[in-house]
């Protein structure tokens, strides 16, 4: 059982006091209040203090399939110019990328205060290739600032073998429970990208938009590693998403026809991977929630005309359709505002059945969940083989400083839930041509790997996969 008691310290700084079983720790790092430091962000270059010209807060994302991918990064003052290098032990000579985008980004606080991001992106990359890299800045005295060296894998060239991703959420930079395991996982290379439903650094706006450079360099070694591909969380949403927007810009949302990163798809070998802001639901106009709806849709339709190839759809947001939570609005009339909209007609449910979807992930909730294939709130089968409609999962507890969202035994269950679990972990994703395999596992509270909590396979026939383009 977890309580929260909220002290005022100074105008500036809350303190929460987190009572973990008997014992209560002093925890930092709430929206509004200061970083601290715990057992979970010690390790890493966070609090590490930068020169303004170094490359700082690096991290990847992939434009496609493995091929090619884009590396953000920022810098405290303007420089003249940087560059991406790259090699591998296969190749005598190093890659050089110049050239990329810069351009300034000032927070909404009353500090303004002011930072410079630069993308730079390769479109040469070969497959099944263990690459290392670094970025290198010119400042305006002609000095030049390395960054560290990082890695980055490729995937083999077979279209239809399996890879594996990470899947989670709401990632704290303080009780970040998970990120010690991530940083490790970073390091196996078993994983080709980490799928991050929302909610990062609680708040990235924070302190004049501080917290958010120290979410990114604690999350550096992770994110720099394993490309990030991401979504909206309500704690993003502070000024229009501007630090959403700016800090991600590296996502593909330009090769996939939308204008910023709040939207964007990917394919990559057997999934198409759709990233949905389900925030426009709450913070966005009719107008917005319509473009964003119809992008959708175009996105789907094109999804469909390649599913032979192509034939898992996931859709990536960050607040659940379904949770059991039902005593919380977010259980209930929020979940229902996205799935049908505000007119019980169109919302991110109707798309999803109507193009076959075949899974939805969130976060948001704090625990984990898993639904059976599910519509309109009604159980359609408790078989994951050829399923007649989506199944949903909430993985929204890495870990930050709130804790784990507390299950409400005083209800009855939904017969639409699989599986629950209240406490911190992950999941992972091996997807192939027949099969997706997602698997929970618990983080223990020290950081190290716990339990499997849950395993789903869901698998379909070629069959099946010519049912689902009908539409
Ligand atoms: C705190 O809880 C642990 C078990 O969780 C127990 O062994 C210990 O005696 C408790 N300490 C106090 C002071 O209640
Ligand atoms: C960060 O580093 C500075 C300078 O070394 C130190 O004074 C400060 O206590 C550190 N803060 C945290 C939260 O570790
Ligand atoms: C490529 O860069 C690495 C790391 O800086 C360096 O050790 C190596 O000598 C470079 N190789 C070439 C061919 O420039
Ligand atoms: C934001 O910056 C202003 C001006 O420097 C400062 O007065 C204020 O305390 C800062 N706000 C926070 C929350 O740190
Ligand atoms: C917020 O950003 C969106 C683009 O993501 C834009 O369409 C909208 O006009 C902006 N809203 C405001 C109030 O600036
Ligand atoms: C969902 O089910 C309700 C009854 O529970 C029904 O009124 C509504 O029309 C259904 N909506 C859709 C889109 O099927
Ligand atoms: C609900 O049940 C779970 C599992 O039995 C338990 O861990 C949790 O504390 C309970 N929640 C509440 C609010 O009592
Ligand atoms: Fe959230």
């Amino acid at each position: 059982m977890i309580l929260f008691a909220v002290v005022l310290l100074s105008v500036f700084q809350i303190v929460e006091l987190l009572v973990l079983g008997n014992k209560t720790v002093v925890c930092y790092g709430g929206p509004g209040t200061y970083t601290g430091v715990d057992r979970y962000n010690q390790i890493g270059s966070w609090n590490q203090t930068y020169h303004p010209a170094d490359p700082q807060q690096i991290h990847v994302s992939w434009i496609s399939d493995g091929k090619a991918f884009t590396v953000q990064f920022s810098t405290m003052d303007p420089i003249k110019r940087s560059t991406l290098v790259y090699w591998s032990d296969d190749e005598d000579e190093n890659e050089t990328i110049e050239g990329g985008q810069n351009w300034e980004f000032i927070d909404g606080g009353i500090a303004k205060h002011s930072q410079f991001m630069h993308t730079l992106a390769s479109n040469r990359l070969y497959p099944s290739t263990l690459y290392e890299y670094k970025v290198i800045t010119i400042d305006n005295k002609d000095k030049s600032h390395v960054s560290n060296t990082f890695e980055l894998h490729t995937p083999d060239l077979d279209q239809s073998t399996s890879f594996k991703f990470i899947a989670t959420g709401d990632v704290g930079v303080v009780n970040a429970v998970s990120m010690p395991i991530f940083k490790q996982l970073a390091k196996s290379h078993d994983y080709d990208f980490v799928a991050i439903m929302g909610d990062q650094g609680y708040d990235l706006a924070d302190f004049n938009g501080t917290k958010g450079d120290e979410y990114m360099n604690f999350a550096q070694e992770f994110y720099a590693t394993v490309p990030i591909l991401t979504t909206a969380g309500n704690h993003e949403s502070a000024y229009n998403f501007s630090h959403y927007k700016n800090r991600f810009d590296l996502l593909p949302y330009k090769q996939s026809d939308f204008s910023d990163a709040m939207q964007y798809s990917i394919n990559y070998k057997s999934l198409h991977l759709i990233s949905f802001a389900t925030e426009v639901f709450f913070y966005g106009s009719p107008e917005q929630i319509q473009t964003s709806l119809n992008w959708l849709e175009q996105d789907l339709i094109k999804a469909t005309r390649q599913r032979s190839s192509v034939p898992w759809i996931a859709v990536i947001g960050h607040r659940p359709l379904y949770c059991s939570i039902l005593s919380n609005p977010d259980c209930a009339e929020n979940a229902e505002r996205i799935r049908f909209g505000f007119d019980q007609q169109l919302g991110l449910e109707t798309l999803m059945t109507k193009y076959n979807v075949d899974a939805y992930i969130c976060g948001h909730k704090h625990n984990y969940e898993r639904t059976f294939p599910v519509r309109n709130n009604t159980l359609l089968t408790t078989s994951y083989h050829n399923p007649p409609s989506f199944f949903q999962v909430i993985t929204g507890n890495a870990g930050n400083y709130e804790g784990p969202d507390q299950f409400d035994n005083t209800s009855v269950l939904p017969d639409w839930l699989g599986h629950r679990f209240q406490g911190y972990g992950f999941s992972t994703v091996q997807v192939s041509h027949h099969h997706f395999d997602l698997h929970h596992y618990e983080t223990n509270i020290d950081g190290t790997l716990g339990k499997l909590q849950d395993h789903v396979r869901v698998s379909k026939t070629p069959s099946h996969v010519n049912k689902q383009k009908i539409v």
